[in-house]
């Protein structure tokens, strides 16, 4: 024994997943390093495709995740300059999702699982989601409060530690990026809705419009927006009958403001009640321009520290994947070659 000490750098073993998802319509695979390092993040967008049929096709979602997995895969290696040997762990979405789409990012996995004897990891897609706010905030550590805004999912969510979630408020009804994408539809913007909103409210007032900010009487933080959507197609038909011409920008400002007034509210609401003094917000709409600024202002106002991903991490990624993947492989989660895809799982359940 030469006497020497390995230091403590040398004593941590760098962890390194290949996470791969699927659960709609973006296949993605990336190398994470350590939950929040990006070595690469892969992703192969099929909105292109279903803007033709004005929504999501699952059928062809699964046709088009079967033919790019692989090649979506080995590039993700090959641009993080690594490979299946230096890989300690493949994590992968396997609900909640469309189950097709979800089954291709799942058999892909157990394959090179299988093939390899590199541990598999099965991932929450929400929990993905509120993962992604740990990549580029290197300081943010739970508990906080996050809220999820999807277009599946508009959750309230105490992340009261790695992996360790309480939701405290839910949508009674539509997400929130289903109904941005509804009344984009309604308006003639089509599909995807949310990003096509958020430009050309920019153009638009606010206040043109007064729509309902709707309020569920039993549970503070519960969401509900079909009330809403259905405000939005009143308005618009209620123009037609009387020949007046719509200002749609106004309609997509008006709607997006009202939106956002009850996800502001609602969360920090939340922060403040359960005694938290962090909030992060992830998912798609996540990504919404006017969002962002107004939970900036807001929470600055209140003195409460303001997290959130860059849009690229916001809407649907592998990267977010790898993250929870590794904070799961840290706790000891592992899956089998059992593992099914679920497209209905429910946040916290294994
Ligand atoms: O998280 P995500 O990529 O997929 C799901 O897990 O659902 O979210 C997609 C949703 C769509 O409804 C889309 O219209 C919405 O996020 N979205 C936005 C914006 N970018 C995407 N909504 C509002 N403003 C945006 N900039
Ligand atoms: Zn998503």
């Amino acid at each position: 024994m030469d006497g020497t000490l390995p230091s403590k750098a040398m004593d941590k073993k760098d962890i390194q997943i290949l996470a791969i998802e699927s659960s709609c319509d973006e296949t993605a695979a990336a190398v994470v390093k350590n939950g929040r390092e990006v070595l690469s993040n892969v992703i192969s967008s099929q909105i292109a495709l279903h803007t033709l049929y004005g929504g999501v096709v699952p059928e062809i979602a699964s046709r088009k995740h079967i033919e790019k997995i692989n090649q979506v895969i080995e590039e993700a290696l090959k641009e993080a300059g690594t490979t299946l040997q230096q890989i300690d762990a493949i994590a992968v979405t396997y609900g909640p999702g469309l189950v097709g789409a979800l089954l291709v990012g799942v058999s892909a996995a157990k394959a090179i699982s299988f093939a390899t004897g590199i541990p598999l990891v099965g991932v929450h897609h929400i929990e993905g989601h509120i993962s992604a706010n740990f990549i580029e905030n290197k300081q943010l550590e739970p508990p906080f409060v996050c809220l999820v805004v999807s277009g599946g999912h508009s959750h309230l969510v105490v992340v009261k530690d790695y992996g360790e979630y309480e939701i405290i408020g839910r949508t009674r009804d539509d997400a929130a990026g289903e109904a941005f994408d509804k009344v984009a539809r309604a308006i003639g913007l089509g599909y995807p809705g949310g990003p096509k909103i958020d430009k050309l409210s920019k153009e638009g007032n606010p206040d043109a419009i007064h729509f309902p900010r709707a309020k569920v009487e039993d549970n503070l933080y519960d969401f509900s927006f079909s009330g809403l959507k259905s405000a939005v197609l009143n308005y618009l038909n209620s123009c037609e009958m009387k020949g007046e011409t719509v200002n749609t920008a106004d309609v997509a400002a008006s709607f997006q403001k009202a939106v956002i007034d009850v996800l502001v509210e609602h969360s920090l609401h939340a922060v403040k009640e359960y005694g938290y003094h962090k909030f992060a917000i992830a998912g798609g709409v996540a990504s919404n321009s006017s969002l962002r600024e107004a939970f900036e202002n807001e929470c600055q106002k209140q003195g409460i520290e303001f997290f959130h991903p860059s849009p690229i991490l916001c809407t649907d990624n592998a990267a977010m994947i790898g993250a929870a993947g590794y904070y799961e492989y840290l706790k000891g989660t592992r899956h089998g070659y059992d593992l099914n895809a679920v497209p209905n799982l429910k946040l916290g359940e294994r």
